[in-house]
């Protein structure tokens, strides 16, 4: 239970990997703030957690809107105490060639997943720095590290986390606060269920462990970075991805 009395907020936690990232957090002891746009998804988030004798509660916003993230983290902090461990999980893509993306397309994923990103960022960190701690972890994807057919402004927005990440946590060093990504690679969430069959095949097939990552392998990577045993890491980027792409 190292992370009892730390306060984590998890956006995108009502389903896929932000819930199993909830529920990790949750299992070593953290309260956690199981945010999302889905109100049914996010409580179902927290009866799991509370069936499991730990300590969630939901909090309703979409991360592409910064008055709305505003609002929700001095909830929390006002709240809870404060915000020890925040969770960029939430996201959103759809998969087709960028000659067929909408313009409403670009806009919905730079908001959610980029904008999203630096909105839930910018929210709590000056509390952070207040208090010199805390914990930032964000979802990227493979798809920003090398690219990804039908992923197209996807992927850029995914690549555009890890730099970002990585200038936050230049900047924030000097505060205490950690800031790193995970970046995933196919992981089996309704997410992946969007991919048509016959590529997802393929997909798996070029994976060296021959299968998708469960959303709790994961979690288990965000867990790492969200305790103590990261606490000299910083600006860094883990892939989670069964080998289908290999960091020099
Ligand atoms: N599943 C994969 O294969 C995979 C691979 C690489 C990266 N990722 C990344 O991991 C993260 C989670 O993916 P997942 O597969 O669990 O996704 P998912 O689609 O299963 O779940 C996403 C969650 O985010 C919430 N959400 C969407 N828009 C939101 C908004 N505007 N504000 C607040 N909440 C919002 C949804 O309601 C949902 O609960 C995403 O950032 C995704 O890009 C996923």
């Amino acid at each position: 239970m190292d992370l009892q009395g730390k306060v984590a907020v998890v956006t995108g936690a009502g389903e896929g990997i932000g819930r199993a990232v909830a529920i990790k957090l949750a299992r070593h002891g953290a309260t956690v703030i199981v945010g999302d746009i889905n109100p049914i998804s996010s409580e179902e988030t927290v009866s799991l957690i509370k069936k499991e004798g730990g300590n969630a509660s939901k909090l309703i916003f979409d991360v592409a809107d910064f008055d709305a993230v505003k609002e929700a983290m001095q909830k929390v902090i006002t709240g809870y105490g404060g915000i020890d461990i925040l969770v960029n999980n939430a996201g959103w893509d759809q998969i087709e060639p960028f000659l067929e993306n909408t313009t409403d397309v670009w806009d919905k994923v730079i908001n959610i997943n980029y904008r999203g990103n630096i909105h839930c960022c910018r929210a709590v960190l000056d509390h952070m720095i207040e208090h010199k701690k805390g914990k930032i972890i964000s979802l990227s994807s493979d798809a920003g590290r090398v690219g990804s057919t039908g992923e197209t402004v996807y992927a850029g927005t995914k690549g555009a986390i890890i730099s970002f990440t990585k200038s936050l946590a230049r900047e924030m060093a000097r505060y205490g606060i950690n800031i790193n990504c995970v970046a995933p690679g196919p992981t089996d969430t309704a997410f992946v269920q969007k991919i048509p069959e016959k590529l997802l095949d393929s997909l798996i097939r070029g994976i060296p462990f021959k299968r998708l990552a469960k959303p709790e392998e994961i979690a288990d990577a965000v867990y790492f970075f969200a305790s103590s045993m990261s606490n000299y890491i910083t600006g860094q980027v883990l892939s989670v991805n069964g080998g289908l792409t290999m960091a020099d």
